[in-house]
């Protein structure tokens, strides 16, 4: 048998499972697939070494194929704790050969050691999502900083703390927001958290939506998703908001906008997906029905504030289904909690559609063959991605779903073009 690549993963005796769940996802994949067999002929990332920090599911591996598939030596470490599918790893590393260093439910110390060892093999390219490699790259692994290249962002979050370092001169490496597409953020963003979001909390709970009221902390891309999903399954949806614009977009759109404080007295189901911190605190805790449910779908596990729902409560976590975990207030209110506060949608679900990583990942592979051509002319700093790739996707992606549009003719290109036309 041949020798299995470095790993650390929880159970290798679940690698078929995994193969079985990772070629249904690729069926979802028509895109990626396409990819995956240029590169197969092409050979674009020959020689090049890539650490992914991603959530290890089955759509991530079907990534994972394709650069592989395109000649990278690959190392793969989960971007959550809670995120990683135990059989996807397990697969990864017997059925494909990549080494994987992903456990479900690891602690941060467990967290940091993978990506650690994702790192060891001193990579030319990096994949981020939410910016933790890069963030260890830059603090405590600081003398593989010159042999990295470049690399690619896939969240909004990492994004903005990329951004952040650029401002305070810190980045040493060119990455690729690629969170910023088009053709990323307007489909997984919202109709991939829309969907998988509600997925999670029925999985975790088995509520019923239909003449709830739905709390959604957010109107941005993810915002946005979740709120028509929950509208379209007959909740009553609450935005709650910071930026007078997205407000306005919100109210706009049928949905009643509350600061949350009012809401959090009204709530049935509370959904925070801003990227930001303290989203629900103790004064929304305080407010809350009995029964009131709350489940994060944003990045990082900071925007409902667990530490004072611990202090506020006299008894809990006790979990009392899957991924759903109950405090008890002292005059008997009992608030449910689901993934912890981590990323619901890959906590007590599956996380997005693979229908909706297809294009993602589409962007991701494009994107890192675009890197290996490009990497020497870019300066330290975010860039964007070539729109050329992002329309490319598009065009692959409605071409799969059997979609055709029209074209410009030569007359129309022309007044497009133009400035003398007037009325
Ligand atoms: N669950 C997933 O699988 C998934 C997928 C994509 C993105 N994300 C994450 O979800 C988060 C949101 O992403 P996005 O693309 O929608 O970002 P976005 O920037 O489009 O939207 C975030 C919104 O939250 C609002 N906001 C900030 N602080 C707030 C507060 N205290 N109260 C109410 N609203 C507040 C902002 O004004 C903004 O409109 C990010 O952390 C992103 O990384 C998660």
């Amino acid at each position: 048998m041949a020798e299995l690549p470095k790993n650390d993963v929880a159970d290798l005796a679940l690698a078929q499972q995994g193969r079985t769940r990772i070629e249904w996802a690729d069926r979802s994949m028509p895109v990626l697939r396409q990819i995956r067999d240029r590169f197969a002929l092409e050979r674009p990332f020959e020689g090049a070494k890539i650490a992914a920090c991603m959530h290890v599911t089955t759509e991530t591996a079907n990534l994972m194929r394709a650069l592989a598939a395109g000649g990278a030596e690959l190392a793969l470490c989960a971007s959550n704790p809670l995120s990683t599918q135990d059989d996807t790893a397990a697969a990864l590393v017997t059925e494909y050969g990549i080494p994987t260093f992903a456990r479900n439910g690891v602690d941060r110390d467990g967290y940091y050691a993978h990506i650690n060892a994702a790192l060891d093999g001193a990579p030319h390219y990096v994949f981020d999502d939410g910016c933790d490699l890069v963030n260890t790259l830059h603090t405590t692994r600081t003398e593989l900083l010159a042999g990295i290249r470049g690399g690619c962002e896939e969240t909004t979050t990492g994004v903005i703390r990329l951004r952040q370092m650029t401002k305070d001169g810190a980045l040493r490496f060119p990455m690729v927001a690629v969170n910023d597409t088009d053709t990323k953020h307007m489909f997984d963003n919202r109709y991939g958290t829309g969907q998988s979001t509600l997925d999670a909390i029925f999985r975790a709970t088995n509520t019923l939506l239909a003449g709830k009221t739905v709390v959604v902390a957010g109107y941005g891309y993810c915002g946005r998703g979740v709120s028509s999903r929950a509208k379209g399954m007959g909740a009553n949806v609450v935005v709650t908001e910071i930026d007078p614009t997205k407000a306005l977009d919100a109210a706009m759109d049928g949905f009643r906008v509350l600061p949350m404080i009012e809401a959090a007295a009204i709530g049935d189901v509370f959904i925070t997906v801003t990227g930001n911190r303290d989203v629900l605190r103790r004064e929304h805790f305080e407010a809350m029905k009995d029964g009131a449910i709350f489940a994060n779908s944003g990045h990082f596990d900071i925007e409902i504030d667990i530490v004072a729902l611990s202090d506020l409560a006299v008894s809990g976590p006790r979990r009392v289904r899957h991924q759903t975990d109950e405090y008890v207030l002292a005059d008997g209110r009992r608030l449910l909690l689901l993934a912890e506060g981590r990323l619901v949608n890959l906590g007590a679900a599956e996380g997005h559609p693979a229908a909706v990583m297809d294009m993602s990942f589409a962007d991701q592979a494009l994107t890192a063959e675009w890197l290996t051509k490009n990497w020497q002319s870019l300066t330290p700093g975010v860039h964007d991605v070539p729109t050329e790739i992002d329309k490319e996707v598009a065009r692959l992606k409605l071409a799969t779903m059997g979609l055709a549009i029209d074209v410009l003719t030569p007359a129309q290109e022309a007044y497009l073009n133009s400035w003398e036309h007037g009325s």
